[in-house]
């Protein structure tokens, strides 16, 4: 079943039943201020960081599930209704919200009257704007009663939810004229305010939470609003909210516009106040007279369009498949432009509490958004970059706000410092900066500390060739890329945490076959870096490592029909035909294989042909296989999961791309489609009753074949999935990928394609490529013409900014 559509030209996802199976949400704003905003309204604005400067409330796992959120309530002297059905509930005429680029439009009807709120956060501003238009579509006067709803979170996210014998004596606000300001803890160390204004004369306003609503009252039945009169409550501590009361009459066929601003303004130590605890207003009516009338609303949206236009037209397709090119030209480019901004931190699923940047995370992230925001790539290598250490281990995780790495999670992530290679590769290949290279960067933010960028990634290098156990593998300190397989953990006390337990990686000699491929595939990466830049010494001694890895991993990696996954605590193999459960996972066959270790002995072929013997399913590839059925203390987290959940067992979409690259790696474009298809959300919808998270993103888990229900998702948006899946469609089954000489164009598709077409800026050009498929080939570049000039090899060599070239590829 179905619960809307894409509607392709305006790129927006159009929700047309607002009882989806789970609140399907956009993020508005890209730069320092953000909402989350759900189908019908729930969710919550944050200014840079989710914890430490939560705007408004949200209650997450909540009963009903999204409760809280940005709320306007009508009462039209026959109902009280939302216009997007939440939080009242009331039947509604019609119904419908669409989600688009950073901005979500919800509309409803009832009793022949049309209100429609359009929420965005307009480029460039500390605030959510939200336009309120109401329509009379009937023949007789309507008088309206309108009554808007945020609810203040006290800065803090995690302390908001847990002080209340402090919260609850705190709450000031300042209500003047149409705009009411949130300043608790702006007496105090606090140099921040919210506000939230409607561009009217108000007709009464609330701010005390227990007056809006009546202590017993839910969000779907406010006292004031059920009597239609606000009770011009000013909060003193307990919960303070912004509630304005406007009363709008309509003539018939009239509509009127309401501007409600929703903002957060920094002030300067002396600059806080304008009279004793009369607080410094300046900078909030300065942004709200930026957008006091529905036109200058209307002009930054058309802006944030714009905005988008530029964005996405870097990269364009023409497959001829619906839902592909639909994927690929709008939504896969817009999940990473939002896992850019949020990492793993704040989601439906993350709470914004417990997760900020990922080291490893947020260089993955770099591959999807690199070609859209290069400077901003740019800036994130080198915070990135920041949180280092000098043998090149790093923090695992840092705080948006202040860059500084987490110390409560800690490092000892050893695949970590790798995925810096990455990262910072995928950036010169599309900028061709290799300036930054130059760029000094501290280790563990230090001033006084700053070695090159250049010098990160050699140590970066290193850390895996001075981390190497028994057999010459890679070390798996607390966990590699899987979280969850915590080799030197042994926990049994509930309390602990997997990951920062005080754990046995002292002496242990837990290997990662993972970590290995992922070395071979990104050491030969620093290998050509260090080439083209002219350091050869360092480069012959990167290959000696590189090839000695590759030599041990079919040494000691190779299980006869597929690679092991880890030697554990003891040394023991992990995902070997030797073990009783879980003899074969997805990760060391993903990496080895795209690393092509083994290739020419058939190894490549045999890894893949198992992966898809025993861990392909109908809603994708599995973990793990056959999953854990009982807790083995020397595994960790994994086999805490029932089979068939996250890491043990279910379909772990990050990874999925990994086999899709391997398969194009041995040339068979059919089965890296056939993988593609399986979790990509477009091809999902008509099956959202079972899938159930947002058809147009991609989630981090889809249950596994061997779980209670496989099929179901969770965990959408804020997924490496979405960058990874980008890079694999877009780099290795179509095969446009920037490279140091130019632009490669070596696609691997599934033979019955006749050819497609993309139009590529890259470096300055752009680039209209057609290729054919004649033959109903897999891999192989016939030939390659530009302007009808014909080319040695599948790169198109850089051609002259500022212009547009034709490119012709005939595949063999
Ligand atoms: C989750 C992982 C996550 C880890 C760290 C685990 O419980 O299953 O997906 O990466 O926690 O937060
Ligand atoms: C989610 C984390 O964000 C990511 O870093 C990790 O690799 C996966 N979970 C797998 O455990």
């Amino acid at each position: 079943m179905k619960y809307g559509h894409f509607d392709d030209n305006r790129r927006e996802y159009v929700i047309t039943n607002p009882r989806t199976p789970w609140p399907w949400i956009n993020y508005l704003g890209n730069e320092d201020f953000f909402s989350l905003i759900s189908n019908t309204g729930g969710g919550y604005s944050f200014y840079k960081d989710a914890k430490f400067r939560r705007i408004t409330r949200y209650r997450y796992n909540n009963v009903p599930m999204d409760s809280g959120g940005k709320y306007f309530y009508i009462n039209d002297g026959e109902s009280v209704w939302s216009p997007g059905w939440k939080p009242c509930k009331t039947e509604l005429d019609s119904y419908e919200c669409r989600h688009g680029m950073n901005y979500t439009i919800i509309k409803g009807t009832k009793n022949g009257v049309e209100a429609e709120a359009t929420y965005f956060v307009p480029l460039k501003t500390w605030a959510e704007v939200q336009k309120l238009t109401l329509r009379n579509t009937t023949n007789e006067v309507k008088k309206l009663k309108i009554f808007s709803f945020v609810e203040w979170c006290l800065w803090n996210a995690a302390s908001d939810m847990e002080n209340f014998q402090r919260n609850f004596s705190t709450g000031e606000v300042e209500i003047e004229d149409s705009v009411i300001y949130h300043k608790t803890e702006y007496k105090e160390r606090r140099n921040h305010y919210a506000y939230y204004s409607v561009n009217e004369p108000i007709q009464g306003f609330d701010t005390d939470r227990e007056t809006f609503f009546g202590l017993y009252n839910g969000f779907d039945e406010p006292q004031t609003v059920l009597e239609g009169a606000p009770r011009n409550s000013e909060a003193h501590g307990w919960s303070p909210i912004a509630s304005h009361f406007v009363e709008v009459t309509l003539q018939p066929g009239e509509s009127k516009d309401l501007v409600y601003v929703l903002g957060y303004v920094e002030n300067a130590q002396d600059e806080k106040w304008e009279s004793k605890n009369i607080i410094n207003k300046i900078k909030a009516k300065e942004t709200i007279a930026l957008f006091n009338t529905a036109a200058k609303v209307d002009t930054a949206l058309a802006e944030l369009r714009t905005y988008w236009d530029n964005l996405l037209n870097v990269f364009t397709i023409n497959t001829g498949e619906e839902k592909l090119d639909r994927m690929v030209n709008v939504w896969n480019q817009y999940q990473c432009m939002i896992t850019f901004c949020f990492s793993r931190s704040a989601s439906f699923f993350e709470s914004g509490i417990g997760r900020g940047m990922g080291f490893r995370d947020s260089n993955q992230d770099l591959v999807g958004f690199v070609h859209q925001i290069p400077e901003r790539a740019r800036e994130r290598i080198i915070d990135i970059a920041s949180t280092q250490f000098s043998d090149g281990g790093c923090y695992h995780q840092y705080q948006p706000l202040t860059k500084k790495g987490n110390n409560e999670i800690g490092q000892g992530f050893n695949d970590d410092p790798i995925w810096l290679i990455l990262g910072t590769t995928c950036y010169i290949k599309e900028t061709g900066d290799f300036g930054i290279l130059d760029e000094p960067v501290p280790f563990d933010n230090k001033e006084g500390s700053e070695v090159s960028l250049f010098q990160h990634l050699t140590v970066s290098f290193n850390h895996v060739v001075n981390n190497l156990g028994p057999h010459g593998l890679p070390l798996s300190g607390r966990a590699d890329w899987n979280d969850c397989l915590n080799l030197n953990c042994f926990s049994n006390d509930p309390n602990e945490s997997f990951q920062t337990t005080e754990n046995k990686t002292e002496g242990s000699k837990a290997e990662s076959l993972m970590i290995s491929g992922l070395f071979v595939v990104y050491g030969r990466e620093y290998v050509e870096l260090c080439k083209k830049t002219g350091n050869i010494v360092e480069a012959e001694r990167a290959q000696q490592h590189i090839d000695a890895m590759v030599a041990n991993v079919k040494s000691y990696g190779w299980d006869g029909e597929w690679f092991i996954r880890a030697y554990d605590y003891y040394g023991r193999k992990v995902g070997s035909t030797e073990n009783e459960e879980s003899k074969i996972f997805i990760e060391s066959n993903g990496w080895c294989t795209m690393a092509g270790i083994g290739l020419h002995e058939g190894m490549v072929a045999k890894a893949l042909d198992s992966v898809k013997e025993r861990l392909d399913s109908e809603h994708g590839i599995v973990l793990n296989n056959p999953p854990f059925t009982k807790y083995y203390i020397e595994y960790g987290e994994i086999s805490t999961y029932p089979p068939g959940y996250k890491e043990n067992a279910g379909v772990f979409c990050h990874n999925n791309p990994w086999i899709m690259i391997g398969e194009t790696v041995q040339g068979r474009g059919d089965r890296a489609w056939e993988y593609f298809r399986k979790i990509c959300p477009a091809y999902l919808e008509e099956k959202s009753d079972l899938h159930r998270t947002e058809p147009y993103v991609y989630a981090q888990m889809i249950s596994g074949k061997d779980a209670y229900l496989p099929g179901e998702a969770k965990n959408s948006w804020l997924t490496g999935t979405a960058s990874w899946n980008y890079y694999a469609i877009t780099q290795y089954i179509l095969g446009i990928r920037p490279t140091y000489s130019g632009l490669m164009v070596n696609p691997c598709i599934s033979p019955d394609w006749k050819g497609f077409s993309v139009v590529r800026k890259f470096r300055g050009a752009t680039y209209q490529i057609d290729v054919k498929n004649p033959n109903g080939a897999m891999k192989g570049v016939a030939s390659l013409k530009v302007d009808g000039k014909l080319i040695e090899g599948d790169t198109i060599p850089f051609m002259k900014a500022g212009a547009t070239y034709k490119v012709e590829v005939i595949m063999i």
